[in-house]
């Protein structure tokens, strides 16, 4: 194994529960993997820029013609594209952030999904495809069939799409729900589920980490 890409979104660095489950996942990871090596980009704490138009022009111009401006786009886009290729297996915590991912971890993807480098037509030339993966999004309510939110989480089949289908990762998720609960009088009657969900959460980090 080369090493575990790990990327965090969450906006809050304590009392996060995306990333301490996925500090469940490190711990049980790392017990199986003694030898191996984490690489933490941290998105919150050390936001990447948007993609702009010398980002998308950048890829588009050969190195010799690009302005100062488009070549330190495209390095940035190198650094971010190798730390990703250069992984085999991916640990990502998105949480969900207005029905969808954060920002910061748009970013990201806007600036890693190149064609030709990482996006290809072509599902056998996928780099990245068949490594494993796992995505923990955790959310302040509930989302499961039969809820009044059912429909509305637009982070699962988003990740899915993207992380599982463009990329062809072997895509796992990891979904603590309901981590409003304890702080929303509101959602009082729901605290026992959110309980259950986080116990689950952690459980299943446990158990995937032990698989992968
Ligand atoms: C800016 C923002 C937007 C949010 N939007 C939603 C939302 O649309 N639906 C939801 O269920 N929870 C929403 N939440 C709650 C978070 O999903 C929840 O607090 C989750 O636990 C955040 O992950 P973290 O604990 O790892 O930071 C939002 C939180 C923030 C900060």
């Amino acid at each position: 194994m080369t090493y575990l890409l790990h990327i965090d979104s969450s906006a809050v660095p304590d009392r996060s529960v995306s990333r301490d489950v996925a500090a469940t996942f490190l711990t049980a990871w790392q017990k199986e993997h003694p030898d191996a090596s984490v690489v933490h980009r941290d998105l919150a704490a050390a936001p990447l820029p948007h993609l702009t138009a010398d980002g998308v022009i950048g890829r588009i111009t050969g190195p010799d013609d690009r302005t100062d401006g488009q070549a330190a786009a495209i390095a940035l886009q190198n650094t971010l594209i190798e730390e990703f290729l250069g992984a085999d297996a991916y640990l990502f915590t998105v949480p969900m952030y207005n029905r969808s991912v954060p920002s910061v971890f748009k970013a990201w993807i806007d600036q890693v999904f190149v064609n030709g480098r990482v996006l290809f037509a072509v599902p056998d030339q996928v780099p990245t495809r068949g490594r494993r993966a796992v995505a923990v999004t955790s959310r302040g309510g509930g989302y499961g069939p039969g809820t009044p939110h059912e429909g509305h989480d637009h982070v699962v089949p988003y990740l899915t799409t993207v992380l599982g289908g463009s990329l062809g990762l072997d895509l796992e998720f990891v979904v603590p729900e309901l981590t409003m609960a304890h702080r929303s009088p509101a959602m009082a009657a729901l605290r026992p589920k959110a309980d259950a969900s986080l116990a689950q959460a952690h459980e299943e980090a446990e158990r995937l980490a032990r698989q992968l």
